[in-house]
């Protein structure tokens, strides 16, 4: 009897795995349970056992009787979710991987690249890691001037540097490639600074268009389409007079406050205006550097911090959320 109630167990739970829909769980449990079922009639048969070995075949039929029971309600609750599989519920939503995207400021990259293409620029690159003849030298900075501090500049040695800005990468270009030229050069670059609205590293764009016959009007043409596609044709511009060592005459572009719309505020420190970058003709001196006649064109450059404008254009008030690197914020411009 011990071994019929084993192949009864091994039957059942063969034909059990075969099942796949909840109706099929109670004529089962009819064929085995049942009054006419399997393990019944083997329990008829325990009046012809030897009286001593009842209590052991008793116990072993119970003990199957509470498998099987147990078993079909295990099925059975695992049919109704859908799932064959005990513990697995397979109308549970998937888990996605997570995508990633593009860096909120290489994003505004790409979009400050796509307006200086459609105006014709080139873009070109330079090295992160520059020497001091084409960062300061060779853009007409003198050798005391206040840009060389120590404080501002990491170096390498006496001569070798993290670049401070991206204005070398014309020199580079200018020594390289014959006139015209007309590049912009989008970059990180380096300085020992950091508070709100400065970070140890940042991106800047340079531009330079140097052909013969460039006047100033023409930086204003460019520059004023440049801001008006970016931020909108009804902004107010003006150019205000400035310094730079490579640029002569130089200015620097302002345009309305866009947060308070010239009223006055926080970000704009009350003016109604927002620096938005630098420029000017180049100097003729940066020219006898890269072997050009000065007398034979003109050109104008400028450069922008590319954080300054995604602050702008997104309303950012700390420039170091942007390399924090914390996902819920980069998430936002996904
Ligand atoms: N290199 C300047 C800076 O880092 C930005 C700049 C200003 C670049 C005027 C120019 C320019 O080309 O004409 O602050």
């Amino acid at each position: 009897m011990e071994k019929q109630l084993e192949e009864l167990k091994q039957t059942f739970s063969e034909e059990l795995l075969l099942l796949h829909s909840p109706d099929d769980i109670e004529p089962m449990r009819v064929k085995y349970l049942g009054r006419k079922g399997a393990l019944t009639s083997i329990l008829r048969l325990m009046g012809s056992l030897d009286p001593k070995d009842r209590p052991r075949m008793g116990s072993l039929s119970n003990a199957l009787k509470v498998y099987m029971e147990e078993a079909l309600a295990d099925k059975l609750e695992g049919l109704r979710r859908g799932s064959v599989f005990k513990g697995i519920d397979v109308t549970l939503p998937g888990r996605a991987p997570s995508k990633g995207c593009v860096h909120i400021i290489n994003q505004v990259v790409s979009e400050l690249e796509e307006i200086f293409l459609s105006l014709g620029f080139n873009i070109a690159s330079g090295p992160e890691v520059e020497d001091d003849y084409h960062n300061f030298e060779a853009l007409n900075i003198p050798e005391h001037h206040p840009a060389r501090d120590m404080q501002d500049t990491f170096y390498f040695s006496n001569d070798v540097l993290l670049r401070t800005h991206t204005s070398p990468v014309q020199i580079r270009v200018m020594e390289k490639s014959g006139l015209p030229v007309r590049i912009i050069a989008p970059g990180k670059v380096y300085r020992c600074d950091s508070d709100v609205s400065h970070t140890p590293m940042f991106h800047q764009i340079e531009g330079l268009w140097v052909e013969k016959g460039i006047t100033f009007r023409h930086l204003k043409g460019v520059l004023y389409e440049f801001i008006h596609t970016l931020f909108g044709h009804d902004i107010p511009l003006r150019l205000r007079p400035s310094f730079f060592p490579f640029t002569e005459p130089s200015a620097e572009v302002d345009m309305g406050c866009i947060i308070c719309k010239g009223k006055g505020c926080r970000v704009c420190k009350n003016s109604g205006w927002l620096e938005i970058l630098g420029c000017g003709m180049v100097d003729p001196e940066v020219y006898t550097y890269v072997d050009i006649d000065p007398g034979s064109v003109t050109g104008f450059a400028f450069g922008l911090g590319v954080e300054r404008v995604a602050m702008l254009k997104y309303g950012i008030d700390d420039i170091r959320m942007f390399f924090d690197n914390d996902l819920r914020f980069l998430r936002q411009f996904s």
